[in-house]
C-alpha cells in the first residue's frame, strides 16, 4: 500500500463556513430557546409586542434551531465526508458557495418574516411560498453537489454516512415540495392546496418525516463517519449498517399519523401509523447498537476525550428517544402525552440529547482538521461544554416529564358527579416549577455553547494559512 498527495484539495472553505455558522446559529436558536422557555415562567417577557409574543418567537425558534443550526451542521458535515469518504472534491465550488449562501439567506429570511407574523401556519414549514422556493432551489442545487460529487469518487464503493445524507436530501426535498403546494394569494399569503384532514395528514407525513429524515437520517450519515474517526476504530458491523439504512428509510415514511390520534383522521391510518411506529423501534435501536458497539475495545478513550462523549452520549439520547417515541404512539398512552409538556419533553431528549450533541461532537472534530491544528484551543472547555450540555439535557427532559405526566392526569380527573376535578389554571399553576427547572436547564446547555464558541474562536485564530491549506491537500491511501 502506498500514499500519494494528490495536487488538488478538498473544497474546505465550505465546510468551514458552515462549521461556523453552526455554532453561531446554535447560540441564537438555542438562546431565543432560553427566552420562550423564560416566558413561560415569567409571561412579562412577552414585552406585549406582537413581535416578541410566545406565538411568534416560538417558531423561530424551531426554525433557528432545526434549520439553520442543525441544516447548517448537515450541510457542512456532509460536504466533509462526501468529500473525504470519495477522495474527491465537491463537483463545483461556486454551486457549494451558492448553497451556503442561499440557506443563510433563507434563514435571515425567516428571522425577519416570522416575528412579523407571516407564515403559513403549518409546524416546521411556517416560511411564506417566496422563502420556501428559494428553499428549494438551494436544496435542489445541494443534491446536484453531493451526489455529481459521488459520481466522481474515486473509491470505489460509497461509504454508507453517504447513503443516509443521501437519503436525507432526496426526501427532504420531496416532503418540502409536497407540503409546500399552494395558492399564492399576495407576496406574504397562500393558501394550501389540500384541504380538511387531507392537509392534515400532507402536514403530518411532513412533519414525522422531517424528525425522520432531517433530524434523524441526516444525524445517522454524520454518527456512521464520525464515531468510527474519534474511536479510531472500524464501525462494529457493515451488514447492520445496511440493514439499518434500508428498514429506517422504509418503515419512517408511514409513521406519520401517530400525530394525529384522536382527529378526524381515518381509525385505519391511525392504526397503521401506530404500528409502524412501534416496528421503527428495530432500525433505530439497530442503529445505536451498531455506533455504541464500535466502541468495543475503545471505552477506556471515554475518559479523556471529551468529543468521543459528545458522540457516545448523543447515541445514548437517540436511544432513549427512539424507546419514548413508539411508546408514544400507542393510542392509549398518547391519550394521555399529547397536548402536554411530555410531548416538549421528547422531543428534546432527541433535539438536544441527539440532534444537538451529535453535531456538536463532529464541529470539535472537524475544527482543528479544518484549519490545520493538532486539536481544539482547550479540551478542558471541551469538557466543561459537555457537562453543561448533559445536566441542562437532564434537566429539561426530566421536568418536562413531570410536568406532562402531571397536566395529562390533572386534565381527565374526573369527579363523581362527572364535572372535572381541576381547572386548567391549576394545572398551568402545578407546572410552574417545572418551566423554571426547563429554563435553568436551557440556559445549561445554551451556556456551553458559549463555551464552544471561545474555543471555537480561539482555535481559528491560532489557525495558520499554509498548515490549512496543507490540511485540505487529499491523501489517497492505498494509491497505485
Ligand atoms: C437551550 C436549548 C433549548 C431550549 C431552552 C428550548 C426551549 C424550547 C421551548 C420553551 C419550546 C416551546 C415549548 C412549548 O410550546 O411548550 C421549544 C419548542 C421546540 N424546540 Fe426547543 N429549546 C432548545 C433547543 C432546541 C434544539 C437544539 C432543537 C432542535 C434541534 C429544538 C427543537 C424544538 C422543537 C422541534 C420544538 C417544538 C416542539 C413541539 O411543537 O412539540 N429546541 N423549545
Ligand atoms: C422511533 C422513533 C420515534 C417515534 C416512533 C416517535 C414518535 C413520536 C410521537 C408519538 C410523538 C407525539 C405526537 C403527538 O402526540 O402529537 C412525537 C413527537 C415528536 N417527536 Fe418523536 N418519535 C421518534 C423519534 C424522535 C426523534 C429521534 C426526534 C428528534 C430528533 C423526534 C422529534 C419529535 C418532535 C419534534 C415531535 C413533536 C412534533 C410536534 O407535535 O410538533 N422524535 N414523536
Amino acid at each position: 500500500m502506498s500514499t500519494a498527495i494528490s495536487p488538488t484539495a478538498y473544497n474546505y472553505k465550505v465546510v468551514r463556513q458552515f462549521a461556523i455558522m453552526t455554532v453561531v446559529w446554535g447560540i441564537l436558536g438555542m438562546g431565543l430557546g432560553v427566552f420562550i422557555a423564560s416566558q413561560l415562567v415569567w409571561p412579562q417577557l412577552n414585552l406585549d409586542l406582537p413581535w416578541t409574543s410566545f406565538g411568534r418567537l416560538r417558531p423561530l425558534h424551531t426554525n433557528l434551531v432545526i434549520f439553520a443550526f442543525g441544516g447548517c451542521a448537515l450541510f457542512g458535515t456532509s460536504y466533509y465526508v462526501v468529500q473525504r469518504t470519495c477522495q474527491t472534491r465537491l463537483i463545483s465550488d461556486s454551486m457549494a458557495a451558492f448553497t451556503f449562501w442561499g440557506w443563510q439567506a433563507v434563514i435571515v429570511g425567516a428571522l425577519i418574516t416570522l416575528p412579523m407574523g407571516y407564515t403559513t401556519t403549518k409546524e416546521y414549514a411556517e416560511l411564506e411560498w417566496p422563502l420556501a422556493i428559494l428553499l428549494a432551489i438551494v436544496w435542489v442545487t445541494y443534491g446536484l453537489v453531493f451526489f455529481g460529487t459521488i459520481v466522481k469518487r474515486k473509491t470505489k464503493h460509497i461509504y454508507v454516512g453517504n447513503w443516509f445524507y443521501g437519503a436525507f436530501i432526496v426526501v427532504t426535498a420531496m416532503l418540502h415540495i409536497v407540503n409546500h403546494i399552494s395558492l399564492p394569494v399576495s407576496l406574504f399569503k397562500s393558501y394550501s392546496a389540500y384541504a380538511g384532514a387531507t392537509d392534515a395528514m400532507i402536514q403530518w407525513w411532513y412533519g414525522h418525516n422531517a424528525v425522520g429524515f432531517f433530524l434523524t437520517t441526516g444525524f445517522l450519515g454524520m454518527m456512521y463517519y464520525f464515531v468510527p474517526k474519534q474511536a479510531e476504530r472500524p464501525i462494529y458491523s457493515y451488514r447492520l449498517s445496511i440493514v439499518h439504512f434500508w428498514a429506517l428509510i422504509t418503515l419512517y415514511i408511514w409513521a406519520g399519523p401517530h400525530h394525529l390520534h384522536y382527529t378526524a383522521l381515518p381509525d385505519w391510518a391511525q392504526s397503521l401509523g401506530m404500528v409502524m411506529s412501534i416496528i421503527l423501534l428495530a432500525p433505530s435501536w439497530g442503529g445505536m447498537i451498531n455506533g455504541m458497539m464500535t466502541l468495543s475495545g475503545a471505552w477506556h478513550k471515554l475518559r479523556t476525550d471529551p468529543i468521543l462523549r459528545f458522540l457516545v452520549v448523543s447515541l445514548a439520547f437517540y436511544g432513549m428517544s427512539t424507546f419514548e417515541g413508539p411508546m408514544m404512539a400507542i393510542k392509549t398512552v398518547n391519550s394521555l402525552s399529547h397536548y402536554t409538556d411530555w410531548t416538549i419533553g421528547h422531543v428534546h431528549a432527541g433535539a438536544l440529547g441527539w440532534v444537538a450533541m451529535i453535531s456538536i461532537g463532529a464541529v470539535y472534530h472537524m475544527i482543528p482538521r479544518l484549519y490545520g491544528r493538532a486539536q481544539m484551543h482547550s479540551v478542558g472547555l471541551i469538557n466543561a461544554h459537555f457537562w453543561l450540555a448533559t445536566i441542562g439535557t437532564v434537566l429539561y427532559i426530566a421536568s418536562m416529564w413531570v410536568n406532562g405526566i402531571t397536566q395529562g392526569l390533572m386534565w381527565r380527573a374526573i369527579n363523581d358527579d362527572g364535572t372535572l376535578t381541576y381547572s386548567f389554571v391549576e394545572a398551568l399553576q402545578a407546572s410552574h416549577p417545572g418551566y423554571i427547572v426547563r429554563a435553568l436547564g436551557g440556559a445549561f446547555f445554551a451556556s456551553g455553547m458559549l463555551l464552544m464558541a471561545y474555543n471555537v474562536f480561539r482555535t481559528v485564530r491560532a489557525a495558520n494559512p499554509v498548515e490549512a491549506d496543507e490540511a485540505a491537500k487529499i491523501v489517497v491511501v492505498g494509491a497505485h
